[in-house]
């Protein structure tokens, strides 16, 4: 963890020091006009990783994914003519589309907690642009305070939270519109509500001369997270095993049983790395065990990142329920 946060100013020099930082994977606060976003590069896992435990997230909820124009757009996502709509009408702005991700799109499974759906964004802040710009790929970012902590509108509010914990904030000053984007799910015929947020629903009804429908509770798209067996791989998935059996795929964390032979989240124990292979050591195990076969991954300790990642194996074992 870096021990101080530089602060960055929103000049040619701070743009470029903050996208150095970012693509070395580093994690930067940058200003846009909803709230300030804790920004990591979207296709580095560890740094995705790094801003759940930054942010000291108890669960890995899915990420927006920001962008710098709708060429970036398409490389990652599917658009649908309504999404097509929606981005020519409403980006850059206060707008989160959730869209099919592409097979395939530089975006690493924790940003979407693995699902097939990405929600992204391109924010109008001329600072956020500039860094997007400057940086020439997609930066997952969630407000830039502590799990649990209000949305921070100032750099000042970064640090008040962030301080120590990330490696900088660029200071673009007070976010004009305060609160967070809407989000819509557009990967159907009708714009479904996700979030209500900076661009009231209204405005999209008006412009486009259609209704946004509210979000169902219990469908797949309304909360992702917390679906209780929302990713779980084919076949049984035991938790906390000291020993797994002959016919169980390991899933290990720390020092390798000796003799057994398996995948492991963090052969040194380190939880953010652990976080990072998360999901496509759960992808492995699933292909390795089949169906009808066994998982059993070792216990993981319950502090800071390690409740994130028990929530995630907690769902991923869970009795199987809901849409799939
Ligand atoms: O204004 C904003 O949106 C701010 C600034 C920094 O851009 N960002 C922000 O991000 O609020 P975050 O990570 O706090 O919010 C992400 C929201 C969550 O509620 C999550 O459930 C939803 O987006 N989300 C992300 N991916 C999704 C997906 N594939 N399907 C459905 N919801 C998704
Ligand atoms: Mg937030």
């Amino acid at each position: 963890m870096p021990a101080s946060t530089q602060i960055l100013q929103p000049d040619a020099e701070g743009i470029a020091r903050a996208a150095a930082l970012l693509r070395a994977g580093a994690l930067v606060a940058i200003p846009t006009e909803t709230v300030y976003g804790l920004a990591g590069d979207a296709a580095n896992d560890h740094a995705v990783a790094a801003i759940f435990a930054a942010k000291d997230r108890p669960r890995f909820n899915p990420l927006i994914v920001h962008l710098a124009d709708m060429a970036q757009v398409t490389e990652i996502a599917r658009l649908s003519p309504l999404a097509r709509a929606l981005a020519a009408a409403f980006w850059p702005g206060p707008l989160t589309l959730v869209l099919r991700l592409k097979p395939g799109a530089r975006v690493a499974p924790l940003v979407t907690a693995g699902l097939d759906t990405v929600a992204l964004r391109l924010p109008a802040h001329p600072v956020a642009r500039a860094v997007l710009a400057a940086v020439g790929g997609g930066l997952a970012a969630p407000s830039a305070n502590p799990s649990g902590r209000i949305s921070p509108v100032s750099a000042a509010h970064v640090l008040a939270g962030l301080e120590g914990r990330i490696a900088g904030v660029v200071d673009g000053g007070d976010c004009a519109v305060g609160v967070e984007s809407t989000i819509l799910d557009a990967t159907g015929a009708v714009p479904i509500l996700l979030r209500e947020g900076g661009l009231p629903v209204e405005r999209i009804e008006e412009v486009l001369g259609l209704k946004v429908a509210a979000r169902q509770d219990g469908a797949l798209l309304s909360a992702p997270g917390q679906l209780a067996s929302h990713y779980a791989p084919r076949g049984a998935v035991r938790l906390e095993v000291a020993r797994p059996e002959k016919d169980e795929v390991w899933l290990g964390f720390g020092k390798i049983l000796s003799g057994s032979e398996g995948l492991n989240l963090s052969p040194s124990g380190d939880l953010t790395e652990a976080a990072a292979r998360l999901f496509h050591l759960l992808h492995e195990a699933d292909a390795r065990a089949g169906a009808g076969g066994r998982i059993a991954v070792a216990p993981v300790p319950e502090v800071g990142l390690g409740r994130a990642i028990n929530d995630r194996l907690g769902r991923a074992a869970a009795p199987r329920e809901g849409p799939k």
